[in-house]
Formats: structure tokens, C-alpha cells, sequence
């Protein structure tokens, strides 16, 4: 399968062009690198031995994406790519919605002018929003209490519309829980700039020395240690799903919202325990006050994940910790 996989050159987007290469699909990636750089698809060809092409370009540029499309023959397109950070999309909502709203449909006028009508999307956890009670089953109500959640309800929306207008499209929304770990290579990972927002790159530079002490965010929600619970993933496990997601795009039509998580929840305390077990390192923590907008406990219901895809996890929190590890010591984390 001829596959285009837009953001490619991000942290889940590279894990899964690794599978899909594996996999023996051709891929190409759509890239600007806003969020990443060319050194990550070095790592995928280093990984996998193949190598694909790679179009630097803007999905807001219209024409640029025409052109990819011209250039190739593409049966089914994931679509990583947009702006991911809930604290920055609140203090620049605009530069949320024009990345992710108009990035979107150029992709997907361009994808329809070329008779391209498979889609795998990026959404979240997110849009299960603060009123739920877990585990989150897809056909819960949805909500939303930021920009960058918002764009992903909205895009969800938009897809729906499509399907239902054009019965020919074929869709699955895929609902992340926390992606954590990396390549077992330790070629690839999650790289963020500066003070993580998230927990794993946090505990990480923790870990490495680079920060003194992680501050755990509320030590008094209704859980049993009294801190959140949340569904790590490994990005491995959640690669594999987007597989399984075009496989299933191939005999089905409409839009159809898949959650991709563990089904089990683990604590913060539990993740700081099973990484220092898992590295043998330390991580200084204390805690602090809740987080503005956290929900106490967050994690899927995973039986629509295995009945329509035949797709479940299967890492364990320790190897999570331990990939998580050994890129960051790889890309000079202090040891
Ligand atoms: P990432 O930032 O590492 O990757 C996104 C990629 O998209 C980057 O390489 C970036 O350069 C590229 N990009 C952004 N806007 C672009 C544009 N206009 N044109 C071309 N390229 C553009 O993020 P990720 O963690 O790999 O996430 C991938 C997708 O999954 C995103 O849509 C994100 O919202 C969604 N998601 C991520 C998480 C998570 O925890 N990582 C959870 C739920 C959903
Ligand atoms: C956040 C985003 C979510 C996104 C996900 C993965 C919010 C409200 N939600 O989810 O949309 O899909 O990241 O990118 O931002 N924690 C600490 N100390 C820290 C960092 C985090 O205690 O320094 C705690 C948090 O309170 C939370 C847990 O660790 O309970 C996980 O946090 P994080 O990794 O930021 O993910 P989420 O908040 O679940």
C-alpha cells in the first residue's frame, strides 16, 4: 500500500512510518518540520534499512500539498500532522485553528480532487472531555476545554459531515490515550523543546539530572494514592494500531472513532515507581497542587479497538519507561 503520512517526522509519525516500512508499504512523508526535523526520518531509514520520499512542505500551502499528490500514487493517507501543545493553544487559539482547521482541508480537498478516500486521523483522549466517568467508551458525549481539543472535535465533526455526505470515504478517528516510550533502537524518540508540559519527558530530564525535581500536580484526587490515573501507551503499540487502521479501512465506510490505549490506568506515583524500577535511576519528585483543567482518572474502554481492528497493547509501563530512557541516555541525557 502506498501510504502518505503527513507530520511523519514527529514523534508518533516516525514510530509508524517504521511499522509501515517494516510492513513492506510504501510511504511518503509531508513534513515542515514546525514541530520536528529531518534528523528524525534519518533515524527511520537507519531503522529500517529503506529509504522513501520526503516532501518539506506546509499543509496550509495548497498548492504544495496538489503537488505531493501529483508527484505520487497515494491509496491512504494518516494524518498526524498539526500543532499538539493544550497550554500554547490557549494563549495562541488562532494559530491552533489555522494549523489544524485549514491544514486539514487542504488535505482533504486535495485527497478528494485525486479520488483519495482513506483516511486514518489523529484525535484524543481529549475530546472525552471533564464529565465523564472512565473507562471512556467511544460513543460517550464529547467536550472539550481548550483551542487545541477543540480543532480536534471540530476536525472529528468535519469528517462525519464528509462520510455522510460521500458515502465512498472511509475514516477512522483515532483516539489516543498518553503515547510514551520509543523505539526500542533508541534511534527515535519524543524530543521536546524546553521545560516539558508532559509527564514522561519531565521525569525524563529529571532522571538525566537536567531538572531538580518533578512536581506532582495533586496528591488529593479521589484515586487510591490520591494522584491522577492515566492509560500510558507505548508509541510502539500505538504505531502498530494505525496498521490495523488502514487494514480496516479497507472493508469498511464512514467514519469510525476508535480509541487506542491500554484499557488500565496507572497513578503518577505508579509511573515515578516503575521507571526508577525499570532504570535503575532516581526521580526527586514532591507534590504540588493540582493542575489546572487535569481530570482525576483517564482511561479507554478498548473492546471497539479489539473487535473492529483485532488490535491490543502490548507493552509493558516498565519497557514504556525503559524506551523512554534509553533514547533520551542515547541523545545525551546526562548518565
Ligand atoms: P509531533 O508534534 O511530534 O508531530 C506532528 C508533526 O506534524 C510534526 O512533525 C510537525 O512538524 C508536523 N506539522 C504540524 N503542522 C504542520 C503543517 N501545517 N504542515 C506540515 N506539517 C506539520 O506530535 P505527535 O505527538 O507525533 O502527534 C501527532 C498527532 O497526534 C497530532 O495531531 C497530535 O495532536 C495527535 N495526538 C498526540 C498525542 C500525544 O500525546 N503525542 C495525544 C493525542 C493526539
Ligand atoms: C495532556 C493533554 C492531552 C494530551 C496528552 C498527551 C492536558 C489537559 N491534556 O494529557 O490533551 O493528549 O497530554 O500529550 O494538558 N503531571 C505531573 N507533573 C508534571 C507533568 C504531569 O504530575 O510535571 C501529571 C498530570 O497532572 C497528569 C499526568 O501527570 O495527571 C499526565 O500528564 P500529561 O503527560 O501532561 O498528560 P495529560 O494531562 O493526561
Amino acid at each position: 500500500m502506498n501510504v502518505l503520512v503527513t507530520g511523519g517526522a514527529g514523534y508518533i509519525g516516525t514510530h509508524t512510518c517504521v511499522e509501515l516500512l517494516n510492513r513492506g508499504d510504501r510511504v511518503i512523508v509531508l513534513d515542515n518540520y514546525v514541530n520536528s526535523s529531518p534528523a528524525a526520518l534519518r533515524g527511520v531509514e537507519q531503522i529500517t534499512g529503506r529509504t522513501f520520499p520526503v516532501y518539506e512542505a506546509d499543509l496550509m500551502d495548497y498548492n504544495a500539498v496538489k503537488r505531493v499528490f501529483s508527484e505520487n500514487q497515494i491509496d491512504a493517507v494518516i494524518h498526524f500532522a498539526g500543532l499538539k501543545a493544550v497550554g500554547e493553544s490557549v494563549s495562541k487559539p488562532l494559530d491552533y485553528y489555522r494549523n489544524n482547521l485549514i491544514g486539514t482541508l487542504n488535505l482533504l480537498e486535495v485527497m478528494k480532487e485525486h479520488d483519495v478516500k482513506k483516511l486514518v486521523f489523529s484525535s484524543s483522549a481529549t475530546v472525552y472531555g471533564m464529565n465523564n466517568e472512565p473507562p471512556f467508551r467511544e460513543d460517550m458525549p464529547r467536550s472539550t476545554t481548550n483551542p487545541y481539543g477543540a480543532t480536534k472535535l471540530m476536525i472529528e465533526d468535519m469528517l462525519r459531515d464528509l462520510c455522510y455526505a460521500c458515502k465512498e470515504w472511509s475514516v477512522v478517528l483515532l483516539r489516543y490515550f498518553n503515547p510514551i516510550g520509543a523505539h526500542e533502537s533508541g534511534l527515535i524518540g519524543e524530543n521536546p523543546n524546553g521545560i516539558p508540559n508532559n509527564l514522561m519527558p519531565y521525569i525524563v530530564k529529571v532522571a538525566a539530572g537536567e531538572l531538580p525535581c518533578l512536581s506532582i500536580y495533586g496528591g488529593d484526587y479521589p484515586t487510591p494514592d490520591g494522584t491522577c490515573i492515566r492509560d500510558y501507551i507505548h508509541v510502539y503499540d500505538l504505531a502498530m494500531g494505525h496498521l490495523k487502521a488502514l487494514e480496516y479501512l479497507g472493508h469498511m465506510q464512514g467514519a469510525e472513532a476508535i480509541n487506542l490505549g491500554t484499557g488500565k490506568g496507572y497513578s503518577v506515583l505508579e509511573v515515578v515507581q516503575a521507571f526508577e524500577r525499570a532504570t535503575g535511576r532516581t526521580v526527586n519528585h514532591k507534590m504540588a497542587p493540582r493542575r489546572e483543567g487535569d481530570i482525576a482518572a483517564c482511561y479507554a474502554d478498548v473492546s471497539k479497538a479489539r473487535e473492529l481492528l483485532h488490535w491490543e497493547a502490548v507493552k509493558t509501563l516498565e519497557e514504556m519507561c525503559r524506551d523512554s530512557w534509553n533514547f533520551a541516555a542515547r541523545n545525551g541525557a546526562r548518565q
